[in-house]
């Protein structure tokens, strides 16, 4: 359980390139359909950043969006952290880059990898610096740019993913507004080959692979029994949640998920169909939308999840 000073999520936002890539597309291209897709994924398009886009760039222009949200100048901000597993470079890191951009100039910076559980990650760090009192404002985002790390001949791990980027601001609370009450973090390093972005023979660059079916075996196994854990250390029932704001990566994952917990699939919103799995931004980005469309109540308890290459799982239960 989290002590010390209350953390809220004070201002949302988010970015998604223009270039939308659709499965139809894929098609042209594959020895895939939209109907496979679509049934085996729930996705239906993705974007894709522009060849002069990089990571910093979706991650500046999220990052200012939650910062107009918040209502507070880039100099108030303590840190940046930014989730991603396609930096800009290795070093310097992705978040000094975004930190030049906002003219953030009291804060430090960090990237954090930690594949798609990785604005969680960032996010309970963040939460654990401003609860200890280390800073009042650390802006956390997400964001990936996977067009030059995948492979457009691999039918398995290609359809899957797309780009985009979110941003939350989280700051110290006051009495009666929003707090984080727990946060967990979980590993299997011991699996830790089930997704990769490494260097191949006969490839220039790093690329991304995945053993679909037993990342799938893994979360459906893992998830379920993780969650309900962390739901049971933190004093709450599943069915007490009011809003989930979960990694997207499959609805097949989420609707088992939901089914062994009793939870009716109402009370999240599901992005996949529009974005495909965009990793690190996926949680950020959900989170936004749900903001945006008035998903989380005040006084309402919001579960987040996230689980991906670690192979890592995550959660954290806030108060809105
Ligand atoms: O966020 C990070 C964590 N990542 C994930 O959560 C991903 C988890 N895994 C998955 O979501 C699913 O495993 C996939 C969507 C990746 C694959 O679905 P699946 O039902 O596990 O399919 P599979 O890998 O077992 O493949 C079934 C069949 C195979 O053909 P055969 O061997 O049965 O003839 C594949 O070659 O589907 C074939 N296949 C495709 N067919 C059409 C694989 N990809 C495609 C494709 N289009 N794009």
């Amino acid at each position: 359980m989290i002590s010390g000073y209350p953390v809220r999520i004070a201002g949302t936002g988010r970015y998604i390139p223009e270039k939308v890539m659709t499965n139809f597309d894929f098609e042209k291209i594959l020895d895939t359909s939209d109907e496979w897709i679509v049934t085996r994924t729930g996705i239906r398009k993705r974007h894709f950043a522009a060849e002069d886009e990089k990571c910093s760039d979706l991650a500046y222009k999220a990052g200012l969006a939650a910062l107009e949200d918040a209502g507070i100048a880039a100099s108030e901000l303590d840190l940046i952290i930014v989730a991603t597993d396609t930096p800009d470079t290795v070093c310097p890191c992705t978040a000094s880059k975004v930190q030049g951009m906002l003219g953030a100039a009291n804060a430090g910076t960090y990237d954090v990898l930690a594949g798609c559980t990785g604005s969680l990650t960032a996010m309970t760090t963040a939460i654990g610096g401003i609860a200890s009192g280390i800073w009042k404002n650390v802006l956390v985002i997400g964001s990936e740019d996977f067009a030059g790390v995948l492979d457009w001949t691999d039918r398995s791990s290609c359809i899957l993913f797309g780009d985009g980027a979110g941003a939350a601001v989280l700051s110290r609370s006051e009495e009666g507004k929003g707090h984080f009450i727990a946060a967990e973090l979980k590993a299997d390093g011991a699996k830790h080959a089930l997704i990769t972005i490494d260097k191949e023979e006969g490839r220039e660059d790093p690329v991304l692979r995945m053993h679909g079916a037993e990342v799938f075996k893994f979360v459906n196994v893992h998830l379920p029994p993780f969650i309900k854990n962390f739901c049971e250390e933190s004093g709450v029932e599943p069915s007490e949640i009011g809003f989930w704001v979960l990694h997207q990566a499959n609805t097949r994952i989420i609707d088992s998920l939901f089914k062994r917990l009793g939870v009716p699939t109402e009370r999240t919103l599901m992005n996949l169909e529009n974005y495909g799995n965009t990793s690190a931004a996926s949680l950020m980005v959900t989170l936004d939308e749900a903001m945006e469309s008035g998903c989380i109540k005040s006084g309402e308890k919001v579960l987040f999840m996230a689980f991906g290459a670690g192979m890592t799982l995550g959660a954290m239960l806030y108060e809105a």
